[in-house]
């Protein structure tokens, strides 16, 4: 047999006698690395005269297609085999019965029950779920919502900056992000809400480093003040279960929307509990206003449309509903804590509005 019929028998047969990833890995090396047999074979065709070089070449190239095609089938093989020894490990006995009461001794936090009531709400209403990422850049968090570079409104945000360029990755500092993904899709009209995680460095009696919003964006052709006061009226009546919530509207100011406003609802607070619906006292509860026309340009839309955006911390809404007195509460793993304020899965059952 000739010195490449046997290389040619030598590779098939590693191949074969491969019983793990690693000792595959370690034959692609020992003939296609750097300095692989089969490697240096090929190095060494150019020594050769053309008519033996062609031949020899057309031998090695077929080689390499075989070692490959096999390398390839082995791979898989392996990888299933690795699969199966490992279901067969964590093998579960469906049958066995379950442990006593174990569903109703664990608990929903509640700003997951908060967000489910969010979403249930919300998309009654007409909005669509949308998510964005927590690591955000520098464009989705500030510039494009009008908060250019050393504007005081960045400072106000305690922002947390990663990577190495100062600012080129931030933890996203409020959700309104997402309406700059949503808008950058160019598909109107635009219905959505976007809940999750956000974070500023802050940390004291009323703020968590990491903390949840939900946003709010509606844009078509004729969306006005008008709309967006319905829409959040009618949201936090069904949010707060009270149909005789009373509203009052404060000019703000958002460099993303124009104009601004801060919604507040009538309460009571008297010895430190807060009671939503009656009193005469008004809270703060959400941010909002129509979207900025720079907001539009940012992204490229030159459609005459308008919108309507909001955003509320849903903390402070859980907080507010369920008269929870602390925040800081909220994330420690306290189990108590959890018993008292969390809810059994069976509370979310009836959350469908519709
Ligand atoms: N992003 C704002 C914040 O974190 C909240 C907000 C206010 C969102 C007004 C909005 C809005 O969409 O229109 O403070």
């Amino acid at each position: 047999m000739d010195r490449i019929s046997q290389l040619t028998h030598s590779v098939l047969d590693d191949i074969d006698n491969c019983r793990d990833l690693e000792s595959l890995e370690n034959l692609r090396v020992k003939y296609f690395g750097k300095n692989g047999v089969i490697t240096s074979e090929l190095k060494s065709l150019s020594t050769l005269e053309k008519e033996e070089k062609k031949e020899i070449g057309k031998k090695l190239n077929l080689i390499k297609n075989t070692f490959f095609e096999k390398f390839e089938k082995k791979k898989k093989n392996i990888e299933v085999l690795i699969i199966n020894e490992k279901l067969k490990e964590e093998d579960v006995d469906v049958s066995l019965p379950s442990r006593e009461n174990n569903y109703f001794d664990s608990k929903i936090h509640p700003i997951t029950q908060t967000i489910n009531e969010i979403v249930s709400i919300l998309g009654a209403l007409g909005l669509t779920y949308e998510e964005g990422p927590d690591i955000e850049d520098d464009f989705h968090n500030f510039t494009a919502l009008n908060i250019p570079e050393n504007h005081p409104a960045r400072q106000m945000h305690d922002t947390f900056y990663l990577g190495k360029n100062s600012n080129d990755y931030v933890l996203r500092t409020h959700t309104s992000p997402v309406q700059i993904r949503a808008l950058k899709k160019n598909d109107f009209p635009l219905k959505i809400f976007a809940p999750g995680r956000t974070y500023r460095c802050d940390s004291d009696l009323t703020h968590t480093p990491m903390f949840h919003q939900v946003e709010g964006l509606v844009v078509d052709e004729n969306i006005n003040f008008a709309n967006l006061k319905w829409f959040l009226e009618k949201f936090c009546r069904m949010f707060f279960d009270n149909e005789n919530l009373e509203f009052r509207f404060r000019p703000s100011y958002f460099p993303f929307t124009e104009p601004s406003a801060e919604v507040d609802i009538k309460c009571k607070i008297s010895s430190g509990k807060i009671s939503i619906g009656d009193g005469n006292q008004w809270l703060e509860i959400l941010g909002c206003g129509m979207v900025h026309p720079n907001v539009f340009a940012k992204v490229g839309i030159e459609r005459k449309l308008s919108g309507f955006a909001f955003g509320m911390g849903i903390e402070r809404l859980a907080m507010l509903k369920y008269g929870m007195p602390d925040l800081r509460n909220f994330y420690d793993g306290d189990l108590r804590w959890l018993n008292h304020y969390g809810f059994s899965f069976l509370d979310n059952s009836d959350l469908s509005w519709k």
